[in-house]
This record gives C-alpha cells, sequence and structure tokens, in this order.
C-alpha cells in the first residue's frame, strides 16, 4: 500500500520535473523582416558587465565611442572623454547599424576575439549582457564543440535590431533593442521610455503582457528624422529625442528635443579640421537662422545641414514665412561622464519615473541609468541570457531531482522496516 502510493508520487513528481523542463523557455526576440539590402539606425540596450572606457565600449561593439556619448547625451567636451572608465552596471544605448542579412534584420558588425577562460556562454551573457545568446554565437561562427574555444578567435556577434522602417504609428522613430532584467514589467518598461502597452504589444506582436528575464524587446523613442539624399553618407540619420549624434568626419553634430522634433545640426565643437560650413551666398554658417517680423508673420531664414557628401559638408538655406517667430534653439541637457551607477534607481520599481536618460541630468554625481538595472548580487553579471537562465534552471533541478531520489531512498528505507 505504502509501496504503491510511493509509485504515485514518484509519477506525480517525475511528471513535475518533465513539466518544469519544459518550462525552460528560450527567451524571445522580436524579429523584423526585411526584403531590401539597405541598413538602417537602431539603438542596443547595453549593460557593463565590468568597468570600461568609452573606447573599450566603442571596440566592444565596432562604434564610434564619440557616437555612443552623444547618443547617451554624455558632454563630449570633457576632457580625455574617451579614455574616462565608465562604472560596471551602467546602463547605455549604444548606436548601431542595422542590416538585412537573410531577410531579418540584424546588425553584423561587431565582433568579439576570443580571452583565456572565455566560454560563449559567458561572452553572450556578462560581455554582451544578453544581447546575443550562445546558440547564435554558435550558430553564426560555425563552432562544432562550443566547449573548446581557442583563444584569440575573432568571432562574429549577431546583434538584434529592428528599424521598421523608422517610424511608429507613422511619427519617425528610433527603436532599442531592450534585454528584459528580473525586476522589469512590460508596464514598467512603457513607463520609462514614454509609450504605452499597446504600442509595446504591437511593436513585438506580444498576445499577453507577460514577459521574462532575457526576452529582447524592440523599444520605440520618438525621434527626428533627417532627409539627406540617398547618395549622402549619413542618409537615415536619425536621432532620439532627448539626444545628439555625431556626423560628416565629426564636424557636425545633431541634436532632438525637447521643445520639437525636428533635427537640428550644427558645427561640432570637437578640434578636427573641417569642409566650409558656411552657406553658399550667405554669411550663414550651419544651424545660424535669421528672423524678419513682417504683418505677413516671421519670415525665418535657416542654413541647415544636408547631409555628407563626398567627403563635404552639403548645407542649404532656406527661406520660409512662420506664423510666429521661434524662440532659441534649445538642446537637450548634457550630462557629465557617469562615474557611478545610482544605487536608489536600482531598487526602484521599474514603474516610477525614472531619472530617465534623457532627462534634465546636469550634475557630474548623477546617475544616466534608468531604474532598470540590476546589482550584481541580484542576477548573474552582465544580466541573465538565455543560457545563463537555462544553467541555472537545470542546477535546480539537479538539486529538486537529488532531494527527490533522497526522499524516496528514505521512504524505501522505512517501508522495508516497517
Ligand atoms: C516608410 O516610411 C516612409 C516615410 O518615412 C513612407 O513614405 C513609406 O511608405 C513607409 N514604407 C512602409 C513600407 O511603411
Ligand atoms: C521629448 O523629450 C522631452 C523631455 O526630454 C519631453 O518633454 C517631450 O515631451 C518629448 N517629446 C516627445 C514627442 O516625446
Ligand atoms: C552662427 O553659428 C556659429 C556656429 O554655431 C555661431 O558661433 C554664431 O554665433 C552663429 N551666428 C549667428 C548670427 O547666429
Ligand atoms: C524673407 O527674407 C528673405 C531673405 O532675407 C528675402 O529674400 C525674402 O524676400 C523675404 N520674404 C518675405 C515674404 O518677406
Ligand atoms: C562624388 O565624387 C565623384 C568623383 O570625385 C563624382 O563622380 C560624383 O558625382 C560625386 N558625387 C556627388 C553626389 O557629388
Amino acid at each position: 500500500m505504502a509501496q504503491h502510493n510511493d509509485v504515485k508520487f514518484l509519477s506525480f513528481l517525475l511528471l513535475v520535473v518533465v513539466i518544469a523542463n519544459v518550462g525552460v523557455v528560450t527567451p524571445k526576440s522580436t524579429i523584423e523582416p526585411c526584403s531590401n539590402s539597405d541598413s538602417c539606425n537602431a539603438l542596443l540596450g547595453y549593460t557593463l558587465y565590468t568597468d570600461l572606457k568609452v573606447s573599450e565600449v566603442g571596440s566592444l561593439f565596432n562604434v564610434d565611442p564619440v557616437s555612443i556619448l552623444t547618443a547617451n547625451a554624455i558632454d563630449i567636451s570633457y576632457p580625455d572623454v574617451e579614455n574616462h572608465i565608465l562604472p560596471s552596471q551602467l546602463f547605455l544605448r549604444i548606436p548601431v547599424t542595422c542590416a538585412c542579412i537573410d531577410g531579418i534584420r540584424k546588425s553584423v558588425s561587431t565582433h568579439y576575439k576570443t580571452r583565456p577562460s572565455d566560454t560563449l556562454a559567458s561572452i553572450a551573457g556578462q560581455v554582451y549582457s544578453g544581447l546575443v545568446s550562445a546558440d547564435q554565437l554558435r550558430e553564426a561562427n560555425g563552432i562544432q564543440d562550443p566547449d573548446v574555444l581557442d583563444v584569440g578567435v575573432n568571432l562574429l556577434v549577431p546583434l538584434p535590431c529592428t528599424c521598421f522602417n523608422g517610424t511608429d504609428n507613422s511619427l519617425p522613430a528610433v527603436y532599442l533593442s531592450y534585454v528584459v532584467k528580473d525586476i522589469d514589467t512590460l508596464a514598467g518598461i512603457a513607463a520609462r521610455y514614454r509609450t504605452t502597452l499597446t504600442d509595446l504589444m504591437n511593436v513585438n506582436a506580444m498576445g499577453s503582457t507577460a514577459i521574462q528575464a532575457g526576452d529582447i524587446l524592440a523599444v520605440p523613442l520618438p525621434a527626428c528624422a533627417s532627409n539627406f539624399p540617398s547618395y549622402a553618407k549619413d542618409n537615415g540619420l536619425i536621432v532620439p529625442n532627448g539626444s545628439y549624434a555625431i556626423t560628416a568626419s565629426h564636424c557636425v553634430q545633431c541634436s532632438c528635443g525637447p521643445g520639437n522634433l525636428n533635427l537640428y545640426c550644427m558645427p561640432a565643437s570637437l578640434a578636427v579640421s573641417c569642409s566650409s560650413m558656411q552657406c553658399k551666398n550667405s554669411n550663414l554658417m550651419l544651424g545660424n537662422y535669421t528672423m524678419q517680423q513682417s504683418s505677413a508673420g516671421c519670415n525665418v531664414t535657416t542654413c541647415s545641414y544636408g547631409g555628407f557628401v563626398n567627403g563635404t559638408i552639403t548645407t542649404t538655406l532656406s527661406t520660409s514665412l512662420q506664423p510666429r517667430c521661434p524662440g532659441p534653439q534649445q538642446f537637450p541637457p548634457l550630462i557629465a561622464p557617469p562615474s557611478t551607477v545610482n544605487k536608489d534607481s536600482i531598487f526602484a520599481p521599474a514603474s516610477a519615473p525614472a531619472p530617465h536618460m534623457d532627462g534634465a541630468v546636469t550634475t557630474p554625481k548623477s546617475s544616466v541609468v534608468p531604474s532598470t538595472g540590476s546589482l550584481p548580487s541580484l542576477s548573474p553579471a552582465g544580466g541573465p541570457s538565455g543560457s545563463v537562465s537555462a544553467a541555472s534552471s537545470t542546477n535546480s533541478l539537479t538539486t529538486f531531482s537529488s532531494a527527490l531520489i533522497l526522499y524516496l531512498f528514505v521512504k524505501f528505507m522505512m517501508s522495508i522496516s516497517l
């Protein structure tokens, strides 16, 4: 009788184990099909796994370090800013070129040189903070045996990105690939990025608000679009509200917001030699405008940036009659290069108004981390990734199974002794 019950109990537990095993879902990622070969601009949400110099983050992603700074509204006039050390667990937006490979949008310009003690799981989960999985690394590089990883191998790191034609609900938008953390809720993410649950669900084709750590969501950010001609090198430049972009070989800097979503470009403050930035037949420089109030309205003449063509900065002089004269150009607030990650924000509920990256954070001590960060003690450094969470599930299952076997053994011994 007792043994019969044990058999029933055993099958029940085995069932639980089987269900739990099936329940180890691989993280979801939003995929955008594409047909043409043109690329577009996108952002990656990246959490630093260790302290890194700005230039090191740049080489990790094969991205211009200055463009990382401007994408995060970090002041580039800070002395020796490229050697500034950014703190572990800082959340950054990394601007990337999003290509169309085998009918799917992805970023393929990132390569990683393997170091001693690297594993595919550590490269994926820690170094690239879950933006790629160990399986994707293995596939992209045709690795037969993932347990044997030579040192100094140049791995292609395919990274997720989406563009959706640079629009969201017909308005200009740039998409951030965001790796969901343990403490995230969809409502919290929507609030942090000032979008709606419905919009996030539509963009990511979700049937429910359920998300799990390691999922990669496409988060639309309102942006200022450029309309440079297709032959311009920086064609398709798009700048999210509250940030900057650097273009034309570091000669031109463009900003977006906060007052309106018209792209505004002006000479950059970096010490580089640049071609003329003066509009033809005018004494106006790039970004300059003159206004003349008349009975008909305000006659605004603007010298604006028209794209980087053949190594030349093109300018356009245009005149428009506007109902009212515009006020002075507003700029998104710049922050000092961060040196600390605000611990308070780490424990704040994800839906609380976060110290948004683009917010009026101007003091050097302030954090630029939206309240999404995770402490290394709360989750594995670099955040959970598919393989990491799968591995930890396996560990707990192993523990569970051992406990089960021990329990049954004890029960069995007891029933024998009775
Ligand atoms: C993409 O956006 C442009 C405007 O930016 C629009 O004219 C075009 O129809 C859109 N294409 C698709 C496929 O949505
Ligand atoms: C742009 O950002 C500013 C603050 O950074 C905000 O007040 C404004 O509403 C934003 N505009 C859009 C269209 O999201
Ligand atoms: C024109 O732009 C240059 C560079 O941004 C600036 O130094 C200058 O003050 C501007 N001139 C006028 C008249 O706005
Ligand atoms: C607006 O200003 C430009 C340049 O100053 C001038 O050529 C043009 O005639 C003006 N237009 C109106 C409607 O006043
Ligand atoms: C760029 O330069 C090449 C040769 O220098 C010329 O053939 C081409 O027309 C130029 N393109 C544009 C858009 O000016």
